[in-house]
């Protein structure tokens, strides 16, 4: 694993940007795994400002985001297909139908999170997957468990992420009980991954990352055994390592 810090999280995601660039580059069909949240927000605006200067091309990539909120559709304006419309889509040359966010809102929810897992394997996997992390140390809404689940799945928020996301919503009340999203496996199946923490709320989950037993408990330690993975913190995040 590799761990590089930074003064401020605008420089971390300028390197976050250069590791997608030179991964995309001269790769032609691409496959981007995409995180939602505040701590990719500067990633994507210096993405979008590379793909409008000319030094990045989208027009052969796929995304797939990580997860999703049961019961929101694309058109709510805190569902996360609302969220990278607005944060990335609409200002890069992806072609919308390359875009996939999972469904929270069809009948079967188990049907849809498998044919999830099968259209990415059908893609050859994911190239490179970004990633938050919770201050509970969830990555997507892997939630802390007593075990890792390898596919796409239905999860329970727990307290911890509800109070952490009630800030985009009106009320605690409005924010869903429940999310859909990619599994262990898909994660660690990505070939390359990186992963942005930003501020002392992070300092915890990031040592815990590192410095952890590999643990369900903290969903993000598996990344230990992932063969690439750069760690894109600021210096408050990595304040505890
Ligand atoms: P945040 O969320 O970027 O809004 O802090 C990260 C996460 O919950 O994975």
């Amino acid at each position: 694993m590799e761990i590089k810090v930074f003064e401020t999280m605008q420089d971390a995601s300028v390197a976050g940007a250069e590791i997608i660039a030179s991964a995309m580059k001269g790769a032609g069909h691409f496959v981007l795994g995409l995180a939602t949240g505040s701590t990719p927000v500067p990633l994507y605006r210096e993405l979008a400002r590379r793909n409008k200067g000319g030094e990045l091309d989208f027009a052969s990539v796929h995304s797939y985001n990580l997860d999703e909120y049961v019961g929101l559709d694309g058109s709510h304006p805190q569902s996360f297909r609302y969220f990278m419309d607005d944060n990335l889509f609409h200002h890069i040359n992806i072609d919308p139908a390359n875009t996939h966010v999972p469904s929270g809102t069809g009948g079967d929810h188990e049907a849809d999170a498998r044919a999830y897992d099968e259209m990415i394997e059908a893609e050859g996997g994911i190239d490179l997957q970004v990633l938050g992390i919770g201050n509970n140390g969830h990555i997507g809404f892997n939630e802390p468990d007593s075990v890792f689940h390898a596919g796409t799945h239905v999860v329970d928020l727990t307290d911890s992420t509800i109070d952490a996301n009630k800030r985009f919503f009106e009320r605690r009340e409005d924010v869903p009980r429940h999310a859909i999203t990619l599994g262990m496996g898909g994660i660690m199946r990505a070939k390359k991954v990186i992963l942005l923490a930003f501020g002392a709320v992070k300092a915890d989950a990031v040592r815990a990352l590192v410095k952890g037993e590999v643990d369900p408990q903290c969903p993000a330690s598996i990344l230990q055994l992932h063969r690439d993975v750069t760690l894109l913190l600021d210096r408050a995040a990595a304040s505890k390592l």
